[in-house]
């Protein structure tokens, strides 16, 4: 299951080639989360939370099962922390951190980088591992570069024409 340079750099690489490709800020957004789900054995549950008014909603996600949180104040959990500060949280014992919102028993560990665009936190990536202390540098190295080249597909109202995730058609 050990992630190498490799891992990473094709990853990213597949993320490229979907902004490239364009299209739907949903549909790039939604095979971001695919790749990053797909390509990396340590990220069990993978999801996108965009901000909209004051709250974290979740966008696309991938992994074993859905989340009862699909809605967080920011401030609350590991999550609303990291949109607060807009600083990268990591947490290699998720069961040892108060702040932490269980969503899976598997859960060991979690990441959640925030995705700024324009110097605002507009949404963020939100990552369980079933494994302990999962999360190293070069996953917030990947993760915070990821979160950089997908920023502008997360404001939400973009090109929904206001709706709210996944009703506009
Ligand atoms: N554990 C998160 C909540 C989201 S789920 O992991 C999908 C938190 O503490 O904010």
């Amino acid at each position: 299951m050990t992630a190498t340079p490799d891992t990473y750099r094709g990853a990213l690489e597949a993320v490229e080639r979907i902004l490239n490709r364009g299209g739907d800020a949903d549909d790039v957004l939604r095979q971001v989360v695919e790749v990053l789900h797909d390509r990396c054995d340590h990220y069990s549950w993978v999801g996108i939370y965009l901000v909209e008014d004051g709250d974290l909603v979740l966008g696309p996600w991938k992994g074993p099962q859905a989340t009862e949180h699909v809605r967080i104040p920011i401030g609350q959990g590991i999550c609303g922390a990291a949109a607060a500060t807009g600083r990268t949280e990591v947490v290699d014992d998720v069961n040892a951190d108060p702040r932490y919102l269980a969503c899976f028993p598997s859960t060991r560990s979690e990441i959640v980088v925030p995705i700024a665009y324009e110097g605002r936190v507009v949404g963020e990536i939100d990552i369980d591992s079933d494994v302990p202390a999962a999360f190293t540098h070069d996953d917030n190295a990947f993760l915070e570069r990821v979160a950089t080249l997908i920023s502008a597909h997360c404001l939400v109202g973009w090109d929904t024409g206001g709706f709210p995730w996944g009703t506009a058609e």
